[in-house]
């Protein structure tokens, strides 16, 4: 009898449902006899030995469904180190939990957070594979995470249906999407929808080179501007400021978010009328695309293997379109962050996008 742990951390997103049927249908080829120790709202669970014991059939009929049927919580990795409230140490409880189950393996289905608990997890001897998940696509080591390419679709249906009304009234919108450190949601779902400026964490912004890009489009007759901005995006004024500096501003800032701050800029020296549309966790929300289904049925394939081949301590990851395992100890700790000579940056820039810079 093969006992097999499986949990989902960090912030959910499509497709996590359809990755664990992947990886249990790839077990249920491997072994007769096998228990799934679901682990509820993620290291929660294995810390508080919160789980339910499933069987293959649990995760039937689930392919398209959003969300995640284990729940999922944020348990950031640097407190993992500082006790729970009663005192106890939360990498012993969640190792005590392995152990006393008498475990084979622990599936981990999370983003760069988990990752890094998942590698030190793996680093005290317990058995760890993991599915790359986020709809922000910045786990390293993976050209695509899945929940990316169903977030970039909403995103791009925000875009699109922003458009019509743009035109219509003659304003300036500007729509915000998902991305604190990375913009890679804002960067596909901008070009996808057609966006005449994208602003993204990693390329700080000129408000003056934003408005020329608005004003260039009003003088060509055009009556609407689309702005496509990342939650992270950031002034260039701002991104010159210590780390202490930049936290102590955003926390007397009058604005809910990066969007709100760049309207009041533009409307200050332009008087355009402008409106701010914020999607939010649609973003992360429904079924999964049909590419995000694939790549999540494929990991969880390759996930199963790693566990009957006994290959331990990886992550399954998309490369080149040929899903490889990579070391944990290499992924935990690394951003897959937007950078200035991304090809997409170029072309964007040649199609006519401002990105601020320039
Ligand atoms: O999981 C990634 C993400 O959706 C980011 O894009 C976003 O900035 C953040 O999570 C939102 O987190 P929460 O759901 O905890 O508000």
């Amino acid at each position: 009898m093969k006992r097999i742990g499986m949990l989902t951390s960090g912030g959910d997103c499509q497709s996590l449902n359809a990755a664990m049927r992947g990886v249990v249908k790839g077990l249920s080829g491997f072994y007769k006899d096998f228990e799934i120790y679901g682990f509820q709202d993620g290291y929660k669970g294995l810390m508080y030995q919160n789980y339910k014991v499933m069987s293959p059939k649990d995760f039937s009929g689930i392919l398209t469904l959003g969300g995640t049927i284990l729940g999922t919580s944020r348990q950031p990795f640097k407190l993992m180190g500082t006790p729970d409230e009663k005192g106890q140490d939360k990498v012993k409880l969640m190792m005590d939990t392995y152990k006393k189950l008498k475990l084979d393996a622990l599936v981990v289905l999370g983003g760069n957070g988990t990752h890094k608990t998942a590698n030190l997890l793996s680093e005290k001897g317990l058995n760890v594979v993991t599915l790359p998940k986020t709809i922000d696509n910045d786990i390293w080591g993976t050209d695509m995470t899945f929940g990316f390419q169903s977030a970039v679709d909403i995103a791009t249906n925000a875009l699109d249906c922003i458009h019509t009304t743009a035109a219509s009234h003659n304003r300036v919108f500007i729509v915000e999407l998902m991305g604190h450190k990375v913009g890679w949601v804002a960067l596909h779902a901008g070009i996808a929808g057609g966006a005449d400026v994208i602003l993204l964490p990693e390329i700080p912004y000129d408000i003056d080179k934003v408005i020329q890009c608005i004003e260039k489009r009003t003088k060509e007759g055009k009556r609407f501007s689309i702005l496509a901005v990342a939650e992270g995006a950031i002034s260039k004024e701002d991104a010159a400021l210590s780390k202490k500096q930049l936290k102590a501003k955003r926390l007397n800032s009058p604005y809910p978010s990066a969007a709100y701050e760049i309207a009041d800029k533009i409307k200050e020296k332009t008087g355009q009328e402008i409106r701010v549309t914020v999607p939010g966790h649609t973003q992360r929300g429904g079924g999964p695309c049909a590419y995000d289904r694939a790549i999540s049925s494929r990991l969880g394939a390759a996930a199963a293997e790693l566990i009957h081949k006994e290959q331990y301590g990886y992550m399954v990851a998309l490369r080149d379109g040929k899903v490889v395992p990579v070391p944990l100890s290499e992924v935990a700790g690394k951003l897959k962050v937007v950078t200035p000579d991304d090809p997409m940056i170029h072309e964007g820039k040649v199609l006519g996008i401002s990105f601020g810079d320039e």
